[in-house]
């Protein structure tokens, strides 16, 4: 049976009080799209207020410590995000793995801490563009995969995994066809391979660059079973056309 589309957007530093509204709006317009999952992960600080102005709506953060609690100073533990109202969080976002020097064993650990909270996970990989040019994406982004993902996957809490090819984030360009076809199946056949039937529940969403005239090609490629969408999520009417492609595959 096929997955149920999951389409979340990553607001990154974006989002103050005043744009509550527009967290409404989408939460409202999303409900026309019941065969969806939809959500929208905010900064930390406005996960509180989200997830008060749209019950029943997915509100997720955008990154997590791994440590239960203890001195580790401006970080937000799995704990928190829940208590603060959140369903979800993203963990491994390439923009992290760069700026803050994350790496795979820390990712992992994030993941783990929130999946034993009960938080469903958005884990990212993706490929920088000398890795693409040199025909090493697959093989990169597996070891990533591999080496950031949870020892066993869990019933309880969802894992996602998110392909962003580093290149493809915020710059209108984004991979083939063929390209995203091949690197999700090869995604999908880890995750079986460390799963077992499991691995085949887990969505592998795309992220770089989705946008609402480029989301219906993307959602009919095998084994793309949603996005996760930055710059285009930040407003419902660049958004909810990219929900509305997911409900049409
Ligand atoms: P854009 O959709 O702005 O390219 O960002 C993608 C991304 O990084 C989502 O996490």
């Amino acid at each position: 049976m096929a997955l149920r589309k999951l389409v979340a957007g990553n607001w990154k530093m974006h989002g103050l009080s005043a744009d509550l509204e527009e967290i409404r709006t989408i939460a409202e317009a999303s409900r026309a799209y019941p065969t969806v999952d939809v959500a929208l992960c905010v900064p930390a600080i406005l996960i509180e207020r989200a997830a008060r102005a749209v019950p029943g709506f997915a509100i997720g953060g955008q990154d997590v410590h791994q440590a239960e609690k203890g001195a580790h100073t401006g970080c937000t533990s799995a704990l928190m995000l829940l208590d603060s109202g959140a369903s979800l969080t993203i963990v491994g976002h390439s923009e992290r793995r760069e700026a803050q020097r994350e790496n795979d064993g820390e990712v992992k650990a994030k993941a783990e801490s929130a999946l034993g909270v009960g938080l469903t996970v958005i884990l990212c990989v993706g490929e920088s563009l000398e890795v693409r040019e040199r025909g090493a994406a697959v093989a990169t982004v597996i070891a990533q995969l591999d080496a950031s993902i949870p020892h066993e996957s869990t019933e309880e809490a969802e894992l996602a995994v998110a392909y962003e090819p580093i290149w493809a984030i915020g710059t209108g360009k984004i991979p083939t066809v063929g390209e995203i076809a091949e690197m999700h199946s090869a995604i999908r056949e880890q995750l079986v391979h460390r799963y077992g039937a499991a691995g085949n529940q887990v969505r592998i969403l795309y992220g770089g660059s989705v946008k609402a005239s480029n989301a219906g090609e993307i959602f009919s490629i095998a084994d793309v079973n949603g996005a996760l969408v930055g710059g285009a999520s930040l407003k419902a009417a660049d958004f909810i056309p990219i929900v509305a492609a997911a409900a049409l595959v």
